[in-house]
């Protein structure tokens, strides 16, 4: 599962779609962590969808990540800033890789 603890235990080094990314980053096998309100553990993360389809105000988009061994598509916190907190996300994926703050 995600380490909910991640801010403190990881670095930012990057950024994409207008959030951050912390690492350790060495693609295309290690991919981080995308967002920070609405963090998704890209090398956690196996494309199940159920986060596209469940949350109420579209926070996120498909990214391609060929070459990475869980999946070569990833659930991308591209519109984190709309998040309303309502921890479906967190709640339908099937391998816990969301942290939404206040969960
Ligand atoms: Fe969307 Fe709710 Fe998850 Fe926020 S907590 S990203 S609003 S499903
Ligand atoms: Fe990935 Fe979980 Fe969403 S596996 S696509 S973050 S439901
Ligand atoms: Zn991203």
């Amino acid at each position: 599962a995600i380490d909910p603890n991640f801010e403190q235990n990881r670095e930012k080094v990057d950024q994409h779609n207008g959030h951050d990314v912390w690492g350790p980053v060495d693609e295309p096998e290690s991919l981080g962590i995308h967002g920070t309100h609405v963090a998704v553990d890209f090398d956690i993360c196996l494309a199940d969808g159920a986060c596209l389809e469940d949350c109420p105000v579209d926070v996120f988009e498909w990214v391609e990540t060929p070459g990475h061994p869980e999946s070569e598509m990833k659930a991308d916190p591209a519109n984190e800033s709309q998040c309303i907190d309502c921890m479906l996300c967190v709640d339908v994926c099937p391998v816990d890789a969301i942290d939404v703050d206040g969960s």
